[in-house]
């Protein structure tokens, strides 16, 4: 086609140009866009106001071992990382991540983050669970904090910079397609296609790199502290356009939710004293972990409490949940440390934690899998090819520093990181390369997706196929699985699947059409489902986050490897198995072999 300039309008599309767009407002994102901001121009495209970003809902802190109040160093932080991951991070990734955790904080600090102080007026540290002094002795206060609203802090300290910097905002924009163009025998991205919810105007943007950082996908299941908007969009684009995915049978589950709700409460409770308790009043982790006891990490804790609900020693009328319990922690003390949890309990569930125990339930809450890259935040295509051009930061990616199963205050850690070098090698990236050219009538993948779930006038909701696949994600995809469990819901998704083709969308307008696009963010979310499913029927070991109760050991022999998932044939069409191949990707091991995980 004639490559359309900057600002053209043709046949009602908007083309813009960039050096750098970035697909996703959230700490991934901004971070990115600070770096990329003052050398290029850059766009953030974003399906909410930035500030509205996921990451603005964690809580506990952010992990560096800054040795502020008490001893540590990177390498420890290393260490606990691999060893929470379960020995499938790749520890040359995880040395970065720890390396490079010290820098993140400072830059945060100077661009004016308001952490908590020492009395001396160092940034202050808390214990986090899996954080430990000298590979595993004690907990180590690692976790730099602003209360239990990190996230909301640093979400705001990066927006406020990026308005500093002149980054151009492109706010309730969906995208919804990465256009690829072959250049030179290799398929490049030239751009990304986004619907514009204010007014259904679909927007083109060509640009010289690409980086997605659209977080993760945890309305896949019903509980979980994931809010409405992560429906994984970034992910099953990059899915749908035959790139693969990783590790995806991990998901992980945060101990502690509000039983019956999934809403977070930060595992900085814990970190503050706070301490799980059975039906009985037993504080039972000093069976499962007894040296770091409610500071285990998330795997181990989730699995614990849900077979302490299983034994018959969970609380409440249908003993289907534990116990929090900071009744002993100084009412000061939860002002100041944990201000909106504690809110959280007593909004949500009407229990005042000064004086009574919070029922508590493991929740979804993160994804150790997604878009496979290089530590330089490059998109891979195979084991050991990239995109040139492409890039994935944040939930969205799968570096992978976090195996399979991420400790707490590694995510905020990550996406800072991982952000700023998706941020720096996009810019590097972008100086020497040309324009890749936008393919022929480049919106035409979105018309076709968005005529498809427009256009039909069958009898499905949108609701009520989400509410299924959510309801049999929770009961056959959580803490505990089997083959049969798997095998359960991966038949369910297949007829999903089916109905969702017959799926009505009620409105037909085009101005705040959300309607529409839940249905498009439904068909990312079973996309997604099935490909967690299928990769978790396949990976026939317990590690980390996956515990298969029918394989219930670690299979270091054969299985200390990467999965990676390709889509195949046409995905439309048949089961799982017709239209997902699996694959193998070694782990980088440089210092640490596996050995048993004790706690
Ligand atoms: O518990 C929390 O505050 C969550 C932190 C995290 O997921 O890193």
């Amino acid at each position: 086609m004639t490559q359309p300039d900057q600002g053209d309008i043709i046949d009602g599309v908007h083309y813009h140009q960039h050096d750098i767009v970035i697909v996703g407002a959230g700490g991934a994102g901004m971070r990115a866009a600070i770096e990329a901001g003052p050398s290029a121009s850059t766009a953030v495209i974003s399906k909410l106001y930035p500030t509205r970003s996921h990451t603005g809902a964690a809580q506990g802190g952010m992990a560096a071992a800054l040795a502020n109040v008490e001893e540590d160093n990177w390498e420890w932080h290393t260490y606990d990382t691999v060893k929470g991951g379960d020995y499938l991070v790749d520890q040359d990734a995880a040395e970065i991540l720890a390396k490079e955790a010290i820098d993140a904080v400072i830059d945060l600090e100077n661009m004016g983050l308001p952490f908590n102080r020492t009395p001396e007026g160092r940034i202050d540290q808390r214990r986090f669970g899996g954080h430990t002094r000298e590979h595993g002795k004690a907990p180590v206060r690692r976790a730099c904090y602003a209360a239990d609203r990190t996230g909301h802090m640093i979400l705001q300290t990066l927006y406020q910079n990026c308005v500093k910097h002149g980054i151009n905002f492109f706010n309730e924009f969906y995208v919804l397609d990465l256009l690829m163009s072959e250049v030179d025998g290799i398929e490049r991205p030239a751009g990304v296609v986004a619907y514009e919810l204010a007014t259904g105007d679909l927007h083109v943007f060509q640009g010289k790199s690409i980086i997605f950082a659209t977080g993760g996908f945890g309305k896949i299941f019903k509980t979980t502290s994931n809010a409405h908007t992560l429906t994984g969009d970034g992910v099953g684009i990059v899915w749908r356009k035959g790139l693969p995915l990783e590790d995806m049978e991990f998901f992980q589950f945060h101990p502690t939710g509000l039983a019956g709700l999934g809403i977070l409460l930060s595992e900085a409770a814990r970190g503050e004293g706070a301490i799980l308790r059975n039906a009985d009043g037993e504080r039972f982790m000093e069976r499962y972990a007894p040296t770091i006891k409610d500071l285990a990490p998330r795997d181990i804790v989730a699995r614990s409490m849900a077979t302490e609900i299983r034994e018959g020693r969970g609380a409440g009328p249908y003993k289907d949940y534990v116990y929090l319990d900071i009744t002993h922690l100084e009412p000061a003390v939860i002002d100041a440390k944990l201000p909106d949890i504690t809110e959280f309990a007593r909004t949500y569930l009407g229990v005042e934690p000064y004086t009574e125990p919070v029922p508590v339930l493991p929740t979804a809450h993160y994804a150790m899998g997604g878009i496979p890259t290089t530590n330089n935040a490059e998109v891979l295509r195979s084991n050991t090819e990239t995109v040139p051009g492409l890039f994935a930061a944040g939930e969205c990616a799968c570096v992978s520093v976090h195996g399979s199963n991420r400790l707490g205050t590694n995510s905020l850690l990550d996406i800072n990181v991982f952000g700023k070098r998706a941020g720096n090698n996009a810019v590097a990236y972008a100086k020497t390369a040309d324009w890749v050219p936008l393919p022929e009538d480049p919106t035409a993948g979105v018309r076709r997706l968005l005529d498809h779930v427009r256009g039909g006038d069958g009898s499905e909701r949108i609701a009520v196929i989400r509410r299924e696949l959510q309801e049999a994600m929770d009961r056959n995809a959580q803490v505990f699985r089997t083959d049969e469990s798997l095998r359960e819901v991966g038949d369910l998704i297949k007829t999903l699947r089916d109905r969702y083709r017959n799926v009505q969308v009620q409105d037909k307008g085009k101005r705040f059409n959300t309607d529409l696009l839940e249905a498009v963010e439904l068909g990312f979310l079973l996309d997604l489902a099935e490909v967690v499913v299928y990769s978790a029927r396949n990976r026939k070991e317990s590690r980390g986050a996956h515990m298969r109760e029918d394989y219930p050991k670690r299979d270091d022999k054969n299985l200390m490897v990467h999965t990676m998932a390709y889509l195949t044939g046409d995905a439309e069409s048949a089961e799982a198995d017709d239209h997902i191949k699996l694959d193998w990707k070694p782990v980088v091991v440089t210092n640490y072999q596996p050995t048993e995980r004790k706690y």
